[in-house]
Formats: structure tokens, sequence, C-alpha cells
């Protein structure tokens, strides 16, 4: 099939590929004719992933230097380039307010968020984009512009993302170009604790009228990674159903902000102190 992306040939590395939103751009790029490397921590997720969408997995956690390395060496063995890096894997932990955090979960946060995105570029730079040139695409969040109840590691950490792209934008510019997609509530697990339960409220607080799927953001993602967003670097292309326009839409609260107060993930028990 020939690409109308020109990615038809290019080799993508996506972090966080398992479910979700990575799984969804892992299978978009496949789609656009990209050849694939996954990864994610369950073995048995990556394993499913990569048989389901015929791509090459690695299992592992992006927040280890060694793993970023082996998963570059990895893409680089198998396509012999590296075209495209996807750095979508993340953390929302901890969740609460940030003088009850614990400081080694915080710094988890920026590691698995901010510092992983990092040193995964410079393995791909290294390896080729800096002699061939390629595209990342960081994915960052429509709530890193402001503040919010409990998320104020993740919110962090994800402004520093932010900056992290525009900062890799200038300095590796001309050769890669580097931009973020910021998602607003998507239908994954990670966001499971806010959509479910009130998706109908959650859907009529939004100018476009429901939550985003995985999907909105994978074409997103494909579009920047691609030859179609030759003349885009340093951009962050917000994919909220109109998040951020709501006011002049909806006479009404944030729905979301009401759910990351009354609600929390799983993983804290479900429940805000
Ligand atoms: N869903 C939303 O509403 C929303 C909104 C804004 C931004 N985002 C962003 O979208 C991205 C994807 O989130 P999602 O909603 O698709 O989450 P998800 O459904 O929970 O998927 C997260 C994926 O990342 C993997 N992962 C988590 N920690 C990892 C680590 N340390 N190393 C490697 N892989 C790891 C998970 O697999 P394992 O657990 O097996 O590692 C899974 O494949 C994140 O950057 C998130 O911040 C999401």
């Amino acid at each position: 099939m020939t690409s109308p992306y020109g990615l038809s040939g290019k080799a993508a590395i996506v972090t966080g590929a398992s479910r979700g939103i990575g799984r969804a751009v892992a299978q978009a790029l496949v789609r656009a004719g990209a050849r694939v490397c996954v990864t994610a921590r369950d073995p048995g997720g990556v394993s499913r992933v990569a048989e389901e969408l015929g791509v090459v997995g690695l299992a592992g956690s992006v927040a280890e230097p060694a793993h970023l390395r082996a998963l570059t060496e990895l893409a680089l063995r198998e396509f012999g380039r590296i075209d495209v890096v996807v750095n979508n894997a993340a953390t929302n932990e901890p969740y609460g307010p940030l003088m009850d955090a614990d400081t080694d979960r915080w710094r988890e946060a920026f590691t698995v968020n901010v510092e992983a995105p990092l040193r995964l570029v410079q393995c791909a730079w290294r390896a080729w984009m800096a002699e061939h040139g390629g595209a990342v695409v960081n994915v960052c969040t429509e709530g890193a512009a402001h503040v919010g109840p409990n998320v104020g590691a993740y919110g962090t950490s994800k402004a520093a993302l932010l900056h992290l792209t525009q900062q890799l934008a200038g300095e590796l510019a001309p050769k890669v170009r580097v931009n973020s997609v910021s998602p607003g509530l998507i239908r994954t697990e990670m966001a499971r604790f806010v959509w479910e339960r009130a998706e109908d409220e959650l859907a009529a607080g939004l100018p476009l009228g429901r939550i985003g799927e995985p999907e909105d953001i994978a074409r997103a993602v494909v579009w920047l990674a691609s030859d179609a967003a030759e003349w885009v670097t340093g951009a962050d292309l917000l994919v909220d159903g109109g998040t951020r326009v709501r006011a002049a839409a909806v006479p009404r609260a944030y729905a979301v902000h009401e759910r990351l107060r009354s609600q929390a993930p799983p993983d804290t028990g479900g429940t805000v102190s």
C-alpha cells in the first residue's frame, strides 16, 4: 500500500504501545507503511501487540537506560534505520496533593515522563538520526497548560516534556523535527477512573460532544511524524475535542476537574483523601 504520508519503508519506535494511545499509534504507523518497534513493561502485552500488529517488540521499562539502548539496537538491527520516535509511555502517579507526594515517586514520574524521552532521543540521534534525519513526537497532555486537582506531579512533568520538546526542536533542526501532541481526555486505562461512570456528563461538557478515542491521537501523531508535516517543528498539536475553548460553548463547570477531585487511580485505592 502506498502511504499518503511518506512513511513507507520508514522505521519507528513507539513506547507504551501495549494498549491505549501507544497501541493505536503503532497500528496507525503500520497502516501508513512504517515498520514499528514497540515497548511496554508487561511482556505479555508486548508479545500480544507484536503478534496482532506484525511489529517487533521488547518488554521493559523506559525508566531503565539500558532498556532504551536495547530498544534502539533492536530497531536498528531489525530495520537498519530509525526515522521516527514516539515517546508515549507515561505515569500519572503520584496522585494527590503535592504536600503529600512521596519524593521517590515524584522522581520516578520525572524519570518516566521527561528523562526517558530525552534518553531515547539521544539513543536514536546517535544511532541514526544525526546523520540521516527523522521525526520525534512526544505525547504530552492538554492539562499541562493549567493546574488541576491531584495531578501536580503529572502536570509538572508533562509541562517539562513540552519544554523539552521545544528545546530539542531547536537543537536538532534541521535534521530532526521534534513536536508534541497534547490529548484531552481519552478512553484508555490510564484515564478510566476519570471517564468511567461519568462519560455522558464529560461528553456534554466538551464542544465536540464526546471524549477522545486513542485513534484521534494516533492520527495526529502520524501526521506530525510524516513528511506532510515537513515544515513543522517545535509545535504542540492540541487534540482535545475543544476542551480549551469550552468556556465559549458550554455553560457548566469543568467536569474533568470535578472527577479528578472525587476519584483516583486504582493504585491509590480509588479514593482521594
Ligand atoms: N488517556 C488520557 O486521557 C490521556 C490524556 C492526556 C495525555 N495522555 C498521555 O497519553 C499517553 C498514553 O497514555 P494512555 O492513556 O494510552 O495510557 P494507558 O492506556 O495506561 O497505556 C500506557 C502504556 O504505557 C505503558 N507503560 C507505562 N509505564 C511504562 C514504562 N515505565 N515503561 C514502558 N512502558 C510503560 C503501558 O504498558 P505497561 O503497563 O505494561 O508498561 C501501556 O502500554 C501518556 O503519555 C499519557 O500521559 C493520556
